[in-house]
């Protein structure tokens, strides 16, 4: 148990590290959360820094799901472990232990650990995403869409075992949006069309 204990802790102190801040203060010199969204996540780094910085940060929040969960994933854990791990990785993110247990949305992060663990149905969601965001122009309503499609690829697609994460992962993911949740049922949420 005391690797597992490890592993969890270790992909929560990883998921904790601010890629999307650190980003937007070294190279646009702005503090993401005291302009736009107030969010430190590649949405608001792309709203105010540019589309380059935001994927910069988009792929390194990713990063911080893929690998601890590629690692115990290879190393032959079994799939609670997995979970754990990931789930840990998520509250790094969102609860980030640099960040006095503030964080981000945990979106990119989510990508990044179904990325490793189901590509194809991490794809579908991803498309179920870019489609919600091209028709609505809204970012927040794609990452709602697809952290709901996720468990149901996961369950109609074979993959079953991955549900109660995806199911977690989306509680997690909704609670996390509820101001842009608030935003959108006014119509006040802000599109990507507009910066
Ligand atoms: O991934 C976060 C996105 O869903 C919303 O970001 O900055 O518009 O609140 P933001």
């Amino acid at each position: 148990y005391v690797m597992w204990i490890i592993m969890i802790a270790g992909a929560y102190v990883l998921g904790s590290i601010p890629f999307g801040l650190l980003i937007a203060k070294s190279f646009c010199g702005v503090d993401p959360r005291t302009q736009g969204s107030g969010n430190i996540g590649a949405t608001n780094v792309a709203r105010l820094c540019g589309t380059h910085w935001g994927v910069a940060a988009m792929i390194l929040d990713m990063a911080k799901g893929f690998l601890p969960v590629l690692v115990v994933w290879q190393l032959g854990a079994e799939t609670a472990l997995v979970s754990l791990v990931a789930f840990a990785a998520l509250l790094g993110h969102v609860y980030s232990i640099f960040l006095k247990f503030k964080g981000g949305k945990a979106v990119a992060t989510t990508l990044g650990i179904f990325a490793a663990l189901a590509p194809w149905h991490c794809l579908g969601a991803a498309a179920v995403c870019v489609a919600a965001i091209a028709v609505s122009g809204y970012v927040s309503l794609g990452s709602l869409g697809l952290v709901t499609a996720l468990p149901v690829l996961l369950a109609v697609f074979g993959r079953a075992e991955l549900v109660p994460l995806a199911l977690a992962v989306a509680a997690l993911v909704f609670w996390r949006h509820r101001e842009n949740i608030g935003r959108l049922r006014r119509g006040e949420e802000t599109s990507w069309r507009k910066r």
